[in-house]
């Protein structure tokens, strides 16, 4: 991927790089970034570098005068591509598979060069009011209710917190003017989630200040879904000792399994006690664009919130995650604050998404999204996502039909949960580790794991864009030489 520029490209004395420069180098990176895909497939997958090869190979100090860029540009081939986890690469398959996109990253380019802080709409209308459209796009290509309301942040872990904080504004106890220490007036605010939420709602109730006292996890069933029986009593049995629930978070897809809690029989327990239901479908929440598996979305259109994350499964570039709301409302009480200095004229009249977050300036995301929505339309981003699901069932199919391996959760969408269990072996968890490590090691796919039921388990991601059938069958292949090797 070596690029080849001509011309020396030293920064001008004052100002930014010149014209002629730009242009010139722009295209040599595009070029660059062309045959970095193009020739993906043979880089290895996880890192080959063991921690502080690429520290050691950097100055401790900053350059004191400017350098060319051809020279930084030799850098990024010589140091930081072999530092690089290639996420984008099609045998990419641990945590949960995703990808950029050819017109995902047109944007983000463009957003940079826009650069705008779109915090108020005059500070950017075209971003304030193109975030509304394209959330209401894909608000209909996900068929939820036309009563939820989009709002982007950079993660779900931030849409999430933003979730629990407009839920927590919702509780009427002056928490915002008062706060919650040193007030033995407030009970125990809490929140109710699956042992298989992810990680990042803990955090946030951490962050707001609930404690890890405030959230109480609720069992599982055989498959890993919210067992609503048992939610129902955990929140009878916390009114009891005088505590206050308030907020319940489904999850659809869940991260160890992609199990989907049962949001319909949830719905009717939050409803029963005026809790707030938020559903995690950071990562499901794109393949309910797929018609046939809208379904992981029953009973979200009497849900309160919804985060979805089109970084995860929508082929745009890290990051955009959005949080659907039913009371953008409490969600603004709870965040805004408008000094004299961001006082427009049009504030009444228009939205400004600084009134919704505890960010002023924000990127220009949505641009992006509405570049992969237009480019690919519903019907192509629904086709690529039906495809992984189709893969991501034909490798079950042949753990399934293999004595030697086993599926460990049912597969709804793209994520496969198995294991090896050879007879000749009974040190499951090691051979497994072993087995993943061996793959992982050969730079040729990457796995990642969970433990299930008290058992080391393999997940294989099906996410990214240029996955095909012929990756998968090398993974299966890798996965079968590893466990030759150490029966
Ligand atoms: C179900 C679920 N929720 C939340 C998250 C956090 O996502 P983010 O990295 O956007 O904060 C993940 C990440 O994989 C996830 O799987």
């Amino acid at each position: 991927m070596a690029v080849n520029i001509p011309k020396t490209s030293l920064a001008p004395e004052l100002g930014d790089m010149k014209a002629e420069d730009f242009r010139r180098l722009g295209h040599e990176l595009i070029d660059w970034i062309a045959d970095y895909f193009e020739k993906i497939d043979d880089l290895p997958v996880l890192a080959a570098i063991e921690p502080g090869d690429l520290k050691a190979k950097l100055p401790t100090a900053p350059p004191a005068l400017g350098e060319a860029m051809e020279k930084i540009i030799t850098d990024l081939d010589r140091l930081i591509v072999p530092a690089l986890t290639h996420w984008s690469h099609p045998s990419f398959f641990a945590y949960f598979a995703t990808s950029t996109s050819a017109p995902g990253i047109f944007g983000e380019l463009l957003s940079a060069a826009f650069d705008n802080k779109a915090m108020l709409w005059r500070t950017s209308p075209a971003s304030t009011e193109l975030e509304e459209v394209v959330l209401d796009w894909l608000r209909q290509m996900m068929g939820l209710d036309p009563g939820m309301h989009g709002i982007i942040y950079d993660t779900a872990s931030v849409s999430t917190l933003h979730a629990i904080a407009a839920a927590r504004e919702g509780v009427e106890q002056r928490i915002r003017e008062d706060g919650m220490s040193g007030r033995p007036d407030l009970p125990l605010l809490r929140v109710y989630v699956s042992e298989q939420s992810h990680s990042s709602v803990e955090k946030a109730v951490i962050t707001l200040g609930l404690g890890q006292r405030g959230m109480r996890k609720i069992p599982t069933d055989s498959e890993f879904r919210m067992d609503p029986k048992a939610l129902a009593e955990a929140i009878n049995e916390d009114k009891r000792n005088g505590y206050l629930p308030f907020c319940i978070v489904a999850t659809v897809g869940t991260t160890s399994t992609s199990s989907i809690d049962p949001v319909h029989e949830i719905v009717p327990i939050g409803e029963e006690h005026a809790m707030w239901l938020h559903v995690d479908a950071a990562y499901a929440g794109s393949a309910a664009i797929v018609p046939e598996f809208r379904h992981i979305l029953d009973g979200c259109e009497r849900a309160d919130s919804i985060v979805t994350n089109p970084h995860k499964w929508l082929f745009t570039p890290f990051d955009l995650s959005v949080l659907y709301c039913r009371h953008m409302d409490l969600l603004k009480r709870a965040f805004s604050l408008v000094p004299e200095y961001l006082r427009t004229p049009e504030q009444e009249k228009v939205r400004s998404g600084s009134d919704y977050g505890i960010q002023l300036g924000r990127r220009f995301r949505a641009l992006k999204l509405w570049m992969v929505m237009r480019y690919f339309g519903h019907e192509g981003l629904a086709a690529r996502i039906r495809e992984h699901c189709r893969l991501a069932q034909l490798f079950a199919s042949w753990i399934d039909e293999s004595s030697d391996w086993e599926l460990m959760a049912p597969v709804p969408l793209a994520l496969v949960c198995f294991r090896a269990k050879p007879k000749s072996r009974d040190d499951l968890d090691a051979l497994n580790e072993a087995i993943m490590h061996g793959v992982n090691a050969s730079g040729r796919a990457l796995l990642s794991h969970t433990r299930l039921n008290d058992k080391l388990t393999l997940r294989l991601s099906i996410g990214n864009i240029r996955t095909g059938e012929q990756h998968v069958r090398n993974v299966w292949e890798l996965l079968n030489e590893q466990l030759q090797l150490l029966r």
